[in-house]
């Protein structure tokens, strides 16, 4: 067969040149087409087009790459660019579960260095690396805004909240032996890698709702507040002249709406309701003294080219 694409094809291009048997090729492309009728744009669905492709093959392989391009008429340069961009997407085939121990800061000074260190020794692997079984890919991983639970390790990116070097090692020791692990918040259990990575596509596994989200830590400044009073100011000019970014520079506290065009405006903005049509039009007195105001017609200038 030839890498290419039958453009005549009922409901869309069926990529062909790949690997994949007639009934695997049959159920990507339909779950594919699916994920593509989500967007306007075909090429803006490749992020879940590649998950879709780990689901399959538990990595983004070849025929993933081959596969992606054909049905989204691009070449297979671009689908790797962006494979090899997000550490989520693996060139390699992946672990069954992916154990990644938070080394950001916060974690890692609450133990975090310490605990990745221990699996490391105990799984014989280091950063992306998956033990000889299959089972465990091991990653240092960034802060997963899970901080008020530090150090945490994510298996599969379901919490494991408040870990230990002693606790960690028990979870890829029970994952390892397939037994069942039950993370410390959200879903009541984890899957695999490829399910997970389907769920990432864009297909619920109808968990999502399972388990507790936010627990006593995060709520815990809610909960302070509340105890002690304390409120928000309902409005910048609550907070009074000094603290109010648009009071006027005479010091009397009347709040000076931004210029259009100018920082914090929304002016240029087609009106909606009838506050938006507002006669209060700012004059070019009562432009702040910022950025200066950008002509609308004036040409964008495109963001350098990340090198
Ligand atoms: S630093 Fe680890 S979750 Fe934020």
């Amino acid at each position: 067969m030839t890498a290419g694409t039958q453009p005549t094809a009922p409901g869309g291009p069926r990529p062909t040149g790949t690997r994949y048997d007639a009934e695997t090729l049959e159920r990507l492309t339909r779950d594919a087409r699916e994920i593509v009728s989500r967007y306007p744009d075909p090429r803006s669905s490749l992020l879940p087009m590649l998950h879709l492709v780990q689901s399959q093959d538990g990595y983004v392989s070849r025929d993933g790459i081959l596969f992606c391009a054909q049905m989204l008429a691009i070449t297979p340069s671009e689908v790797s660019a962006v494979a090899t961009f997000y550490s989520q997407y693996k060139r390699r085939p992946n672990g069954r579960y992916t154990v990644g121990v938070c080394t950001n800061t916060l974690c890692a000074i609450m133990g975090g260095d310490e605990i990745f260190a221990e699996l490391s020794d105990h799984l014989g692997i280091g950063h992306d690396e998956t033990t000889e079984d299959g089972a465990v890919t091991l990653e240092r991983v960034e802060c997963n805004a899970a901080c008020d639970y530090a150090p945490v390790m994510m298996v599969n990116w379901e919490f494991f909240d408040n870990q230990t070097p002693q606790s960690a090692t028990a979870v890829v020791d029970d994952l390892r032996l397939g037994k069942d692990v039950v993370p410390t918040r959200g879903a009541l259990s984890v899957c695999d890698f490829k399910a997970m990575s389907r769920v990432l596509a864009g297909f619920p596994d109808g968990r999502a709702d399972e388990g507790v989200g936010a627990g006593p830590a995060t709520t815990e400044g809610t909960r302070l507040a509340r105890e002690k009073g304390w409120e928000a100011p309902s409005s910048a000019a609550d907070s009074g002249p000094e603290e109010s970014p648009t009071a006027d520079a005479a010091g009397s506290g009347a709040e000076v709406p931004p210029a259009t065009g100018g920082e914090q405006s929304s002016a240029e903005r087609t009106p909606t309701t009838g506050a938006d049509s507002s006669s209060d039009t700012p004059t070019s007195t009562d432009k702040p003294d910022t950025a200066p105001v950008q002509p609308a017609d004036e040409p964008v200038s495109e963001p350098e080219e990340k090198k």
